[in-house]
Order: structure tokens, then sequence, then C-alpha cells
């Protein structure tokens, strides 16, 4: 396994490269490293607030421009955006606003890269039940209430699974995506379409 910590550019360009060595050309990269950090607006400090960013912004970022040497042309690259870049809820202002940098940046990064056949889209997940909501510090009823709470106010029903997105992605990196760039496709099961 080739790990990096996404914080650290030195170690993702480290790692891109180890990747190349191993596995040629990437056709493929997922930006998906994240942390969800929710806390009221007056317990922020910087150096949480500089974390956050790191990760979600800096280091999906980085991961990209250290990854273009060793993309083959026509590549697909597929970055974990969420909907809570552009939902509100308590709490969630730095993490939507470090997903929302990554949104704004798809357009240009899209005609950027276009001319090398490089499509580059977002995946917006709702709801998904992954070790993310333990590691944002509720509690394991908590975490379970929280869930269940977002399961009922999806219109389909029930949270997100892994495998929703995954194959959302898998099909992003496919050729029958070959048209589409510079979009976000958000899987939510219609979470956050109606108007409460
Ligand atoms: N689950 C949801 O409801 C939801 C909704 C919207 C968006 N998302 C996004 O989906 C992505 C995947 O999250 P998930 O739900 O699958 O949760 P997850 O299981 O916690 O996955 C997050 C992944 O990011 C890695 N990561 C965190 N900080 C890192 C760092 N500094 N360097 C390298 N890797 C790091 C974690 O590694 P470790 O396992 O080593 O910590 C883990 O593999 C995240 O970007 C998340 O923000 C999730």
């Amino acid at each position: 396994m080739i790990s990096a910590d996404a914080r650290s550019v030195k170690e993702t360009e480290r790692a891109v490269s180890q990747v190349r060595s191993a596995l040629g050309l990437i056709d493929t990269l997922f930006l998906n490293a994240g942390v969800n950090v929710t806390r009221e607006l007056s317990q922020w400090d910087e150096a949480t607030f500089d974390d956050v960013f790191a990760t979600n912004t800096r280091g999906q970022f980085f991961t990209l421009v250290h990854a273009l040497p060793h993309l083959a042309d026509g590549a697909s690259v597929v970055v974990n955006v969420g909907i809570g870049a552009s939902r509100g809820a308590p709490g969630m202002s730095v993490g939507a606003g470090s997903r929302g940098a990554l949104l704004a940046m798809l357009p240009s990064l899209a005609i950027e890269l276009a001319p090398r056949g490089i499509r580059v889209n977002a995946v917006s997940p709702g709801a998904v039940e992954t070790p993310i909501w333990r590691k944002a510090g509720l509690s394991p009823a908590a975490v379970e209430a929280t869930l269940e709470h977002l399961a009922r106010s999806t219109p389909l029903g029930r949270a997100g699974r892994p495998s929703d997105i995954a194959s959302t992605v898998a099909f992003l990196a496919s050729a029958e995506a070959s048209y589409i760039t510079g979009r976000e496709v958000v899987v939510a099961g219609g979470l956050g379409l109606g108007l409460t």
C-alpha cells in the first residue's frame, strides 16, 4: 500500500510518483481524503480551521497538481465534495467552505485540463454511513440518531451506501462519461431538494 498524509505536499508528491512507478500512467484519480469537523462558530480556532482546509482543500488541490505529469491524456479526475458544500447546518461552515472551494475550482480545472482530454468532475454524497461520522467526535448514539434523522429526511428513504458513491465514481471514470467534464454529480437520494 502507498499512503500519504494529504496535508503534506511533499508526501503526496512522493505518493503519486510511487504510484506512477508501480502502475504506469494514471487513468483515474479519485481525490477522496477528507475530514468532517463540526463546531459551533464560537468554538473554532485557527489551528483547526487550517487543518480542515489543509486536508479537504489544499491536500486535494496539490495531489492533483503533483499527479499532472503522471496522468494519462484522457484521464478522469473525480473530486469528492459533498452536498454540505452548498447547504447549511449549524457547525458546518468550515467544512462547507473547504469543500465549496473545490466546487468553485471545478470549471477552471476542467477547462485547463481539457486540451489533454482530462476530465474533472465532482461527486457529492448526501449522508453516507461511513466511519467519518464517528471521527467527528459524536457518540455512537448521536451518530445513529443523526443518520436516522438524515435517512428520514431523504426522499428515497435511506442513508447512502459507499457503493452508491463508488458506482458513480466508476461511471465518471468510464468511457460512458467521456463527454462529461466540470460537473458535480449529487448522489444523495434527493436529500437537500426540499424547501425544508
Ligand atoms: N460519509 C458522508 O456522509 C459524506 C458526505 C459528504 C462527503 N463525504 C466525503 O467523502 C469522503 C470520504 O469520506 P468517508 O465518508 O468515506 O469517510 P472516511 O471513512 O472517514 O474516509 C475518509 C478518508 O480520508 C482519509 N483521510 C483523512 N484525513 C487524511 C489525511 N490528512 N491524509 C490522508 N488521508 C486522510 C481517511 O484516512 P484514515 O482512515 O486513515 O483516517 C479516510 O480514508 C470525504 O472526503 C468526505 O468528506 C462523506
